[in-house]
């Protein structure tokens, strides 16, 4: 079983697009484990993003993404990253395709809504990093045997 960590970004939130966001995702069948609307701070942003340091756009990209509140989410399931990413779309919203979050949503690589884990591993270590362990919900969902066989 994976987990993914989610962020609706500033523009997200900004924009109105909370629900529309967590809905895609919930209803593509991941499970929600924990979520959280808040403020990151340049510290966790520097953690989060670290692996961009140096890169042209990482100041920028710290910038956008402590420019106003977002909403971080654990989502689960399995193959929980490949479906996610799947649900975000292309990384620039130009090429991501129409009904995926950032084709459907976005013009621009520096305002592209949403954050997803890129693989099991950064999984793990990423929403360890905006989730406590017991912040993270673990429960029975009615609905399981209608989305996996
Ligand atoms: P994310 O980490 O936010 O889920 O996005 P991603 O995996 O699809 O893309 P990644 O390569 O990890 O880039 C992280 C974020 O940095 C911004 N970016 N700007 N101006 C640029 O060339 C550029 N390249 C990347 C985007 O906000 C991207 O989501
Ligand atoms: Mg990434």
């Amino acid at each position: 079983m994976e987990r993914t960590l989610i962020l609706v970004k500033p523009d997200g939130v900004q924009r109105g697009l909370i629900g529309e966001i967590v809905s895609r995702f919930e209803r593509r069948g991941l499970k929600l484990a924990g979520m959280k609307f808040m403020q990151m701070s340049r510290e966790l942003a520097e953690q989060h993003y670290g692996i961009h340091k140096g890169r042209p756009f990482y100041d920028a990209l710290v910038d956008y993404i402590t420019s106003g509140p977002i909403v971080a989410m654990a989502w689960e399931g399995k193959e929980a990253i490949a479906a996610a990413r799947a649900t975000m779309g292309a990384t620039n919203p130009v090429s991501a395709a129409p009904g995926t979050i950032r084709g459907d949503f976005g013009m621009e690589i520096g305002r592209n809504l949403v954050h997803g884990s890129d693989s099991v591993e950064n999984g793990v270590k990423e929403v360890s990093l905006f989730f406590k362990e017991e912040e993270l919900v673990a429960w029975d969902r009615v609905t399981d045997s209608w989305i996996r066989e």
